[in-house]
């Protein structure tokens, strides 16, 4: 299991977002946070910036859909390039259509689980996804806590990837710092999502390494 860190730019200067995504050059992924205002108490931004940063970062770009109706506004995200576009369980009105389309426009395809929707709805559609994003927050904002409540889940989920010998992608999303990491890390998680934890650092880098390293070692456990 490749341990993999993105992170957040809900927490990057928004003025500046090219040389932030400079900063973070070393990540596996700039995790980009797309909210509608809708789906979460939040709004961020949308297409035509997503568009814009693809034409400049030097990491493939994550984004999160936060936003209802994804099965008409997600297919776009792909179609513009972005390399995985992540929306959610409860918004998707027919996911497996979706994930399907989104593939077919070359990029990788996840699905996204808030707090207290099952893992077990979605278990039969995972050979459909190339990523499940388990949030470990209330989506909406940066800077939550962690909730703990959310491990049993991720173990479940890393369990039900395993029975069904799939690839996909175990993401958390929410509150991953170096106090949180190993603990998602070691319930089964391999990609994170750290927003406060990378920006809020004087160093970026040394932040992710730092996150990469917690996690290597505890899932080595
Ligand atoms: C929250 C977003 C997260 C957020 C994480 O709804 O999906 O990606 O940026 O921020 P931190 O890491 O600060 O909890
Ligand atoms: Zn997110």
């Amino acid at each position: 299991m490749t341990i993999q860190v993105s992170p957040s730019i809900l927490s990057a200067d928004f003025a500046h977002l090219a040389a932030e995504l400079q900063r973070i050059s070393m990540a596996d992924w700039a995790h980009v946070d797309v909210m509608d205002g809708h789906f979460v108490p939040n709004l961020t931004l949308g297409l035509p910036v997503v568009e814009a940063l693809l034409a400049v970062t030097p990491v493939p770009l994550d984004c999160h859909l936060m936003i209802e109706d994804p099965d008409r506004w997600a297919p776009a995200y792909a179609e513009v390039g972005a390399q995985s576009v992540t929306f959610h369980a409860e918004a998707a009105a027919a996911p497996v259509r979706l994930a399907r389309e989104l593939r077919r426009h070359g990029a990788r395809a996840g699905m996204a689980l808030k707090p207290a929707t099952p893992v077990e709805a979605v278990t039969d559609l995972l050979p459909e996804l190339d990523m499940l994003l388990v949030m470990t927050v209330e989506p909406g904002f940066g800077g939550q806590s962690f909730l703990d409540v959310t491990l049993p889940k991720i173990r479940r989920a890393r369990q039900a990837i395993g029975a069904a010998g799939l690839e996909v992608w175990l993401q958390v999303d929410g509150g991953v710092s170096t106090r949180t990491v190993e603990r998602a890390a070691e319930a089964g998680a391999d990609v994170f999502v750290a927003g406060s934890a990378v920006y809020g650092a004087e160093d970026a880098a040394g932040a992710i390494t730092e996150l990469r390293a917690l996690a290597t070692a505890a899932c080595a456990h």
